[in-house]
């Protein structure tokens, strides 16, 4: 266990479990809150430790990428690593522990056997273009929230799926943790923060902010038509003829994450689009928007 600046850093369960149980021994009912991440932190990540930070007495982020998640090696070797900038980025938010174990700390006897049945949720959307994604995913949350026994653990709208299959995890589970989602943070221009968005110039990030328009597009169009079709081609439309491809739109009930004929206040528009060979993941909750009447 090493400690750099104010935050202390772990490399493994063990030391993880001895830093924690130091802290709790001082303060018996503290709360840990838990933000696990893949690191190339940015302002997204931080709203989730800021939220972290008001509702629990320490908090712990770990930086893990995952191997188990991702099923496209190429991804996996340019996923964008910080580790320097992201330790000044967790002082600077007053993050109490970041735990940075290797592939090893984290599946000690190799990737393991591992099932769970999500009901469903992870089948469309990311499910359907990234096979065996959620299973990965679970693997490794399930197996960190083990490292770090937090009472409450922290997830990003922003992978809106994602969140979903957590929740559903806890519950399959039994997990005595609190699943608390929070909003998804965006660059001035509407753009999605994402680790991924490194990977583009700042003038593609500029470019980018397409996406956001068109999903905004897409809300204002269902004020007036709730057929879910016409509003996918709606959003389809803005991206035709441009240099991003569209992998897939989809408007989800919230619940069952299956698609939905009409648009209705709980149903979300799902999109991940491919720009300059980066995968973008964004999504836009559907609302009627009231006309102000005077
Ligand atoms: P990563 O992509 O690093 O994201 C870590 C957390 O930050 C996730 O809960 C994600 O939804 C959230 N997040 C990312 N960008 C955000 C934004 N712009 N606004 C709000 N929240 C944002 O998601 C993962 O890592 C991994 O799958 C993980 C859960 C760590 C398992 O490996």
């Amino acid at each position: 266990m090493s400690k750099n600046l104010d935050v202390i850093i772990t490399k493994n369960e063990t030391e993880t479990h001895a830093a924690l149980e130091a802290f709790k021994l001082k303060n018996p009912n503290a709360i840990i809150g838990f933000v696990p991440t893949m690191g190339a932190l940015h302002e997204g990540h931080l709203s989730l430790i800021r939220e972290a930070k008001n509702q629990c007495d320490f908090v712990v982020c770990s930086i893990f990428v995952n191997p188990t998640q991702f099923n496209n090696a190429d991804d996996l070797k340019r996923y964008p690593r910080t580790i320097e900038a992201d330790q000044v980025l967790l002082e600077s938010v007053a993050c109490d522990l970041l735990l940075v174990p290797t592939v090893d700390a984290v599946y000690p006897s190799g990737v393991p056997a591992y099932e769970i049945d999500l009901e469903g949720l992870d089948q469309g959307m990311e499910g359907q273009f990234r096979p065996g994604h959620f299973k990965g995913v679970c693997m490794v949350v399930e197996r960190l929230f083990a490292m770090v026994l937090p009472q409450k653990g922290f997830f990003g709208a922003k992978d809106f799926q994602q969140l979903a299959v957590i929740r559903k995890m806890k519950a399959v589970r039994n997990l005595p943790i609190e699943i608390i989602g929070v909003t998804i943070k965006r660059a001035e221009n509407g753009l999605a923060l994402s680790s991924r968005n490194a990977l583009l110039s700042d003038e593609e990030r500029e470019n980018a902010q397409l996406i956001y328009r068109a999903l905004e597009a897409g809300v204002d169009f269902g004020q007036m038509n709730r057929n879910s079709t016409d509003i996918v081609a709606k959003i389809q439309s803005f991206f035709t003829g441009t240099d991003f491809e569209v992998e897939y739109i989809a408007i989800v009930d919230n619940d069952t994450l299956l698609t939905v004929d009409a648009v209705n206040e709980n149903a979300t528009i799902c999109i991940v689009v491919y720009y300059r060979n980066v995968r973008l993941i964004d999504n836009i909750p559907f609302i009627f928007k009231t006309s102000a009447v005077s």
